[in-house]
């Protein structure tokens, strides 16, 4: 069985049937073909799938496709072609904050959230609110550059 969901994706009204069981993440990358959003530790722990949902970050594999009905989401490739994220891709990539660069998705949507908050961390706060984002390679020196930069 499945329902008849409708919510906005990155701006735009959308209306997919769905299975009850289905994660936003997985609806993202194989409903929508959204493959920004990286299927990580898949438990809540990496980050490397954050999306914005109704303007908060959140991981999308906690996320069950039914809570969405009615909200809003934003992904990475809405994200990344919004100028306001152009400082923090900016400081990620001239700080050496990009390796492999699976976690970068999930920390430019972190640090631009971050970086549009009012009123803004400062970067001590900043780094420690980026606990919730995981370099597998753990390029760490290079993400805390960028963070002292952006805050
Ligand atoms: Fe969602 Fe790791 S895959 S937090």
């Amino acid at each position: 069985a499945s329902f008849d969901l409708r919510f906005e994706l990155n701006g735009e009204p959308v209306r997919v049937a769905c299975p009850p069981d289905r994660r936003l993440l997985t609806l993202l990358r194989e409903d929508f073909g959204l493959t920004g959003a990286k299927p990580g530790c898949e438990v809540g722990r990496c980050g490397a799938c954050m999306v914005w949902l109704d303007g908060e970050p959140v991981n999308a594999c906690l996320v069950m496709a039914w809570q969405l009905d009615g909200r809003q989401v934003r992904t990475i490739e809405s994200v990344a072609a919004d100028e306001r994220s152009a400082p923090v891709r900016e400081a990620l990539a001239c700080h050496g904050a990009v390796q492999c660069g699976y976690c970068n998705a999930g920390m430019v949507m972190t640090l631009t959230w971050l970086h549009g908050r009012t009123p803004r961390p400062d970067a001590q706060e900043a780094a420690a609110l980026m606990c919730g984002n995981l370099c597998r390679c753990t390029g760490y020196g290079g993400v805390a550059r960028a963070v002292e930069a952006l805050f």
